[in-house]
Order: structure tokens, then C-alpha cells, then sequence
């Protein structure tokens, strides 16, 4: 028999920390789905409660214990963890596997992904940024969403693997069904597609091996000098295709549309523009306050967290949204200081799966930025959000995001 890990039905959850919660409904009228998550602190939910949606999980509300479901991976495992629960499910490399297996795969990229790295990826970045925003700078408006956002990281993945560049407009597609869609067997035709030109990808690189993210993959051999197998190799590079692509594009979308609403955050942040460190140090503060990821994890066994009986296979969410705000730990934790000098934020994670592409995600949105706000110095939202714009989930975000400038 196989392993299973569905959580219990929740007849040890104590009717006073039930809360009806649903992180994927975002109500009609509400523009920014991270108000869902304030919405809670507003109703003084309990700090640490669990909601029957989504196959029932418990939701963590302060910094320290999310910081600590992020750390203890003995207790809260990332193995199997996914909201709603599905089984059979992709195990994510390195993502999917707790310590010490994790660092597998983990020491594979990580040297790819250093700041050293990733400085050396800055041309490249830039040229792609140009390539984009002098497409649309001189007609005075872009759906800031389909024609920057989603192409910058979907293209840089694309040069990562060593995927041609002319296969953009197709991945634009895919990954639009992968992340956008709600109908379950569109969802799992589109992963098995992905997987497909992994594996494609994979066994050509196996006859031509290149300067890529794919061959590293492919030829990659464990300890004693086995190859690793294949499937967890694909696994890998489905995480990469997961993993750096809406998040970026999101928190971009996210600093955009507060740019595009806030005079004064544009002054300011072009005056940061020649100053690196300072521009740094804003960038920081744009991604505490525009943090799209809220995190799974497993309860491994049964347990007594703070006073409260967590059961073996419960899912706990760890919206970093929250902890970003928790005045315990920021000064005035709802102003947007670009200035903040001590930014403990959360929105890469800690703890042994902190995010790999952090570096990269941050250079993205610097080269950006820099150009950006040179190129078009003003600029304000086309027109009220459509409704239905803002989505939910394990990454909050909008479909859309209509721009206008001055030519
Ligand atoms: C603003 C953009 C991004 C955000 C907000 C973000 C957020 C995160 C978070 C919170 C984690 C921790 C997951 C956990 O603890 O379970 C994570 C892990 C990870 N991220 Fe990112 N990420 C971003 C961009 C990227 C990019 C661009 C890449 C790669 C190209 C990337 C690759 C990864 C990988 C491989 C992991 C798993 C690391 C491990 O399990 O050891 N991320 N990310």
C-alpha cells in the first residue's frame, strides 16, 4: 500500500480557532487580494487558526511562528504539503524533499544563482528590459502585465535552460494555462506539457551539451558518481519553470501598479536611481510590502505547538504578507519607508529552502526599474481594475494591469 498523506478530518480543532477562510476567493470590489489576509488581523482572527476551505489547513498569523514552520523542518515538512491536498503530486527538487536530501539539488543550483552570478547576468537583463519597453515607450501605454512582466522572467528562464528565444510567445501560453486556470484537467494536461519539453529539452541536451541550466541538470551525479535519476531531474526543472516566473512577474506587477498610484514613490525612487545601495534598500521595502507568496507545510506527526494540538498530515499556510507587517518586529509596519534601513522580511522564505532565485529576482526588478524610470519617469493606471482582475492563492497577484504615460 502507498503512503498516504491526506490530512485528518479536523475533529481535533477546538470550534473557537475555526475561522471561515478561503485564500483563493477574493470578493467582488476588492482590488488587492492581500487585503483578504489584513482583513483577518482587522477581524482579530486567533494567531494561530484553521479554516474547513481547501481541504482544511491551519493558518499561522505571526512572524515568529512563521519564521519557525519555515525553519523546523523536522516538525513542518515541505514534503507533500501542497493546498488543497492532491495525490499523486510532482515532488518539487529541491523544494519537495526536507533535509538532508534536499541539499541534492540545492547545492546543484545554488552556485548558479550567487550574487556573483547573478551580476554577471545584467547585460543580458538589461538588453532583454530595452528589447521590451521600446516596444510600446512611445505609444503612451501597455497592459504593463502581458507586455513586460510575464516576458521578462519567462524569457529569462528561457535563456537559463538554453530553450530557444523563439519559443517565448509558445511559453507565454503555458504558463498562463499553469498558473491562471481553475479547470483541474486543463491544469493537469498543461503540467504534463511541461514535463514533455523538459524532457525533450533534457535529451537533446544529453547529444548537445551546452553553457545551460539543462545540462547541468542532465548530466548531474550524485555523491558516488551515479547519474541522479531523471525523473528528479525533471522534477527540478519544473520547479525552476514554478517558481521564478509568477512570483517575479507578480511583484512586479504589484510595485507597478504602486508606482503608477503613488507620485511621490516615483520621485523618490528616481532620485535613488544613480545610488545602487539606496536603490537596494528600496527594492527591499517594495518587496516586504508586496510580498505574492503564502508557503505550505506538513505537520510530520502529531504535536503540541504553543498550546495548540497540530495533527499528523495537517497543512499549515504561512502567508508572508502577514508576517511582513507584524508590528512586533516592523516600525510602522503599513508605511512604505523606501528608506528602511532594518527589513527583516520574509518574502524569499528562511530556513533551508530560503529561495534560490532571490538574487535574480531582484536584479530583475532593479535592471527594471532603472530603465523603466528613465524611459517613462510618469506614468498612471489606464483605468479602474476590471472586476475579477486580482487573483488568490499560493501567489496573489492580477491578471492585468492597464498603464498610461504622456508621449
Ligand atoms: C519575487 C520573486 C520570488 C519570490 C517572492 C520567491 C519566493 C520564494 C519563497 C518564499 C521560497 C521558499 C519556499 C519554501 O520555503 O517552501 C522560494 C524558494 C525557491 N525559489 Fe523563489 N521566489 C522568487 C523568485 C525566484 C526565482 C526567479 C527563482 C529561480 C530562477 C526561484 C527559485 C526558487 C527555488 C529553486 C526555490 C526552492 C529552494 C529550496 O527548496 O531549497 N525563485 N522562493
Amino acid at each position: 500500500m502507498t503512503h498516504s498523506f491526506l490530512p485528518a478530518p479536523p475533529d481535533h480543532v477546538p470550534e473557537e480557532l475555526m475561522v471561515d477562510f478561503d485564500m483563493f476567493d477574493i470578493p467582488s470590489g476588492v482590488e488587492d487580494p492581500a487585503e483578504i489576509w489584513r482583513e483577518l488581523n482587522r477581524r482579530a482572527v486567533p494567531r494561530i487558526f484553521y479554516t474547513r476551505h481547501n481541504g482544511g489547513h491551519w493558518v499561522f498569523m505571526d512572524y515568529d511562528d512563521i519564521v519557525e514552520a519555515y525553519r523546523d523542518w523536522e516538525r513542518f515538512s515541505t514534503h507533500y504539503a501542497v493546498v488543497p491536498p492532491i495525490e499523486p503530486f510532482p515532488v518539487m527538487q529541491p523544494q519537495g524533499v526536507d533535509p538532508p536530501q534536499h541539499k541534492v539539488f540545492r547545492s546543484l543550483l545554488a552556485p548558479l544563482f550567487t550574487p556573483v552570478a547573478i551580476r554577471d547576468m545584467t547585460e543580458e537583463l538589461k538588453r532583454r528590459t530595452v528589447m521590451l519597453v521600446d516596444k510600446f515607450a512611445d505609444r503612451g501605454h501597455c497592459d504593463f502585465i502581458a507586455e513586460f512582466a510575464a516576458q521578462l522572467p519567462t524569457g529569462t528562464f528561457l535563456h537559463l535552460m538554453g530553450l530557444p528565444e523563439e519559443r517565448l510567445p509558445e511559453f507565454l501560453k503555458i504558463s498562463d494555462v499553469f498558473f491562471r486556470s481553475t479547470d483541474e484537467a486543463e491544469r493537469q494536461a498543461n503540467a504534463m506539457q511541461v514535463y514533455g519539453i523538459i524532457n525533450e529539452l533534457f535529451t537533446e541536451k544529453q547529444a548537445n551539451p551546452a553553457e545551460d541550466i539543462a545540462t547541468l541538470l542532465v548530466q548531474a551525479r550524485g555523491e558516488d558518481g551515479e547519474l541522479l535519476p531523471w525523473q528528479d531531474k525533471l522534477d527540478c526543472a519544473f520547479l525552476l519553470f514554478v517558481a521564478g516566473l509568477d512570483t517575479v512577474t507578480n511583484t512586479m506587477a504589484y510595485v507597478w501598479r504602486y508606482m503608477a498610484t503613488t507620485p511621490q514613490a516615483r520621485a523618490t525612487l528616481r532620485e535613488k536611481l544613480d545610488d545602487p545601495s539606496e536603490l537596494l534598500l528600496a527594492v527591499e521595502e517594495l518587496l516586504r510590502i508586496n510580498s505574492v507568496s503564502n508557503l505550505f507545510r506538513r505537520v510530520k506527526s502529531d504535536m503540541d505547538y504553543k498550546g495548540v494540538f497540530l495533527k499528523e498530515n495537517d497543512r499549515v499556510i504561512m502567508p508572508n504578507t502577514i508576517a511582513n507587517r507584524d508590528p512586533a518586529v516592523f516600525e510602522n509596519p503599513e508605511t512604505i519607508d523606501l528608506d528602511r534601513k532594518v527589513n527583516r522580511h520574509v518574502t524569499f522564505g528562511v530556513g533551508p529552502h530560503r529561495c534560490i532565485g532571490s538574487h535574480l529576482a531582484k536584479r530583475e526588478i532593479l535592471v527594471a526599474l532603472d530603465y523603466w524610470l528613465r524611459k517613462i519617469p510618469e506614468f498612471e493606471l489606464a483605468s479602474q481594475m476590471p472586476e475579477g482582475n486580482a487573483f488568490g492563492g499560493p501567489v496573489m497577484g492580477f491578471k492585468s494591469l492597464p498603464l498610461t504615460w504622456k508621449v
